[in-house]
This record gives structure tokens, sequence and C-alpha cells, in this order.
């Protein structure tokens, strides 16, 4: 059994983003994120928070506009527009979940898909259904990495994924397939789920349900990604897999905190110093 460190690969990441915006500003390019928090949902803040530390640490401009819980939608959009055409702005993340009056799938849809560094916007969930990404999902994308780093080979391997949200399972299904995986998709209306998951090389654990996958049912070497953030009534924070007992037979697992937390918001910058980059090569192209 080994932890994976997410922490540490993350860190290895955002030293090579430092360097790469170093290098954008020597070209008259500082990568800009503007991140929109609407209302004063407080995981929610403490995850715009660590973004922002984030963009500090490795140089990049970071907006945040905190707005009122009960903004209008034609409101949020306008805010949204000033956005998309504001030249130090390369990423705009709108933190979800949005308070019910709002409809998420219009906000998202504002967004200009060459801004959208979060990948939630259906052109970019398109291209990564057809295997020509531009922006994709953070979290999924830090799971690969960190699949990467285990230096396992996906092809062929049975991976399984507990969850099918927009953000990280079905992203993250469609990612492994296209490393060769042959993949299952678990949700809530799944019958045996046990039997599934036993038979997991690759296991994705995305539901959100503290230790809800046994660990028991893990199958021997198996590498174990733990996507849940669970906070218990004591204030500890698990995930979505017994660790303890999953861990005496995996191969890899990642830890909760500390596994695929720290990648997620790693991939954030990536993203963000990637639209920076690709902003800045389509300003020249436009020159006489
Ligand atoms: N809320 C939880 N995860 C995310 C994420 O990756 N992006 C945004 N925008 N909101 C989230």
């Amino acid at each position: 059994m080994a932890n994976i460190d997410g922490k540490a690969l993350a860190q290895k990441f955002k030293d090579r983003l430092k360097d790469e915006v170093n290098f954008l500003k020597g070209h008259g390019v500082k990568p800009g994120l503007a991140v929109v928090l609407v209302g004063d949902n407080p995981a929610s803040q403490v995850y715009v928070r660590a973004k922002g530390k984030a963009c500090e640490e490795i140089g990049v401009n970071s907006f945040q506009h905190t707005l009122h819980k009960e903004i209008a939608q034609e409101e949020l959009l306008w805010q949204i527009s000033e956005l998309n055409n504001d030249p130090n702005v390369h990423g705009i993340l709108v933190q979800l979940p949005l308070p019910d009056h709002l409809n998420e799938k219009v906000i998202l849809e504002a967004i200009l898909p060459e801004k959208d560094i979060d990948g939630f916007h259906p052109l970019n969930i398109g291209r990564l259904v057809i295997n020509q990404p531009l922006f994709q999902p953070c979290t999924p994308l830090g799971i690969m990495k960190l699949l990467e780093g285990t230096g396992v080979d996906i092809s062929g391997k049975e991976a399984v994924v507990v969850g099918r949200s927009t953000i990280v399972g079905k992203p993250i299904a469609l990612m492994l397939l296209h490393k060769n995986a042959t993949v299952t998709i678990c949700h809530s209306r799944t019958l045996n789920l046990e039997e599934k998951v036993g038979k997991a090389d690759i296991l994705i654990a995305a539901i959100g349900k503290p230790a809800m996958i046994k660990g028991d049912w893990i199958k021997q070497g198996a590498i174990v990604i733990d996507v849940g953030i669970n906070r218990l009534g004591d204030g500890k924070l698990v995930g979505d897999v017994e660790f303890e007992e999953a861990s005496k037979r995996t191969a890899f697992i990642t830890p909760v905190p500390g596994g695929v937390g720290p990648m997620t918001i790693a991939m954030l910058m990536y993203n963000t110093v990637e639209a920076a980059r690709r902003h800045g090569l389509r300003i020249r192209e436009r020159r006489p």
C-alpha cells in the first residue's frame, strides 16, 4: 500500500506554473482569474479563498467578485458579460452551487468557452466527449495526473466510477475511456454496488457520502482515488471510502485530505495559465 501524495504533486505543478507565468509576463501577458461567488455558503467561501491563495502563490492576478445571494439572474449575466469582455481576465469561474433561483445551465453557458477554465460550458464538455479537449474540468484532470503519477498503465484496466455528476463522474469516465480503460459508471440506483466495486482495478469514488464504500469491498492491488470531502459532526474530514480498511488492500490510495483536493486547485491554475497563453498567442496573430 502506498498513499498518493496529492499535495506534493500539486506543489510540483504549481512550481512549474510559476515559471510559465513569469514567461508570459515577459511577453506582456499577466494571467488573470475572475472568481464569482454568489451568496455566503461557508464551504464555497473556503474554496474561493483557497483559489485566491493559489493565484497569489504562482503570480496570477485574482479578481474576486462576491455578489448578494438574491442577485437577479439578468444582473449576474451582465457581470459575466463584463468579465468575458475584460482583456485582463483570462479565466472565469462561477463557484457552484448557485442559489436555487439562478439557472445554473444558463449561467455556465454565458461564460465564453475560451475563458471557461472550469470546463463546464457545453462546448467544452462536448469537446471532451469527442476527445478534442479545450478545457477539461479540474477535478477529473487532477485525478488523471494522480493516476499518471503512479506509473500504472491504464489501458485495459477495469475502471469503476461511483458517481455520475457532470463535474466529476461523467468527465472522469470519459477520460479513463480515452486511455483505453474498460469503464463502469455506478450511481445511486446501481444494484450490487459491492460486486461492481470489487472488480475495479481503478476505483474512483465521487459520491459525497462518508465512508460509503467499505474497505473490504476493494480488490487486492487496486488503485483507489477518493474524491469525497465529507465533514463529520466532530469536524473531521473523511472521504467516500473507508480508508483504514481499504488501504490494507490497495496498491495506491489517495488520503482525504491531501489527495484529490490540492490537485483540483493546481489544475485550475493550469487551465488559467493555459487560457492566458492562448490569449497571448491570439493577440499576436491579429497583429499586422
Ligand atoms: N463547486 C465544487 N467544485 C467546484 C468546481 O470545480 N468549480 C466550481 N465552479 N464550483 C465548484
